[in-house]
């Protein structure tokens, strides 16, 4: 049964965003050099994206131990994550559970270079809108951050069917809205995003997509 969960807000909630000087800023251009998700959108100017995403000893850390207790991941669990990128919350839980099984895809040749070493040989180049190159039910837990509203719908409703063809579970996070000032600020501070839905849009394409797993939203307040 799809739960909606409450893992992320903290860590989201943390950074501080000014929507209107990102939106001001030649934002249409920015979007296009974004979208490669290559260097520029990690490590170069903010007006690109993270603007420097680095590791931060134990900022992912609560993250990981959440997901550890509420999916209750052992040594020898296996999980996937979609849209890894460098793949901290991966290096993070595997620092909890040394001997979890695990993989990363994402589209970014750039982060994957950047990920710990011990986290890079896991993650493969896939786009997450394709076949993943896995088995049916092959992993306990399929996660997935801030990655899918990425999709357009069409490839949406691809991934998440994949997401559910090779996960026992699954836990997904994707950017929403309930009112128009949080409208606003997402559409001012989004420079990836295709998906554009409210929380009631997103839930009722879960139930069309027969998307079963969990999920959690996170807002521009
Ligand atoms: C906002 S970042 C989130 C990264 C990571 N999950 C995190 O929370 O730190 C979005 C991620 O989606 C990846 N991505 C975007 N489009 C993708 C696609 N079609 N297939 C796979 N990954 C994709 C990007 O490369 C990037 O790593």
């Amino acid at each position: 049964m799809s739960k909606e969960k409450f893992i992320i807000q903290k860590l989201h909630t943390s950074s501080k965003r000014d929507y209107l000087k990102r939106m001001n800023n030649n934002k249409a251009k920015c979007m296009n050099v974004s979208q490669k998700f290559d260097k520029n959108y990690w490590d170069g100017d903010k007006k690109y994206g993270y603007g420097g995403y680095r590791y931060i000893k134990d900022r992912w850390k609560p993250v990981a131990n959440k997901i550890i207790k509420k999916y209750n991941l052992k040594n020898n669990s296996c999980i996937l994550d979609v849209g890894c990128g460098k793949g901290y919350l991966l290096y993070e839980i595997k620092k909890i559970l040394p001997n979890i099984k695990f993989f990363g895809i994402d589209v970014s040749k750039y982060a994957k270079k950047k990920a710990h070493k011990e986290v890079e040989k896991n993650i493969k180049i896939v786009n997450a809108s394709n076949k993943y190159p896995f088995k049916k039910k092959h992993f306990d837990l399929v996660i997935s951050i801030n990655t899918l509203h990425n999709f357009e719908i069409n490839d949406l409703k691809k991934s998440l069917s994949e997401i559910s063809r090779v996960g026992k579970k699954s836990y997904i996070v994707v950017e929403s809205f309930r009112n128009n000032i949080e409208l606003f600020n997402l559409q001012c501070w989004a420079l990836t995003c295709k998906s554009f839905f409210s929380k009631d849009e997103w839930k009722w394409i879960f139930k069309e997509f027969k998307y079963l797993g969990d999920f959690e939203f996170i807002y521009f307040k």
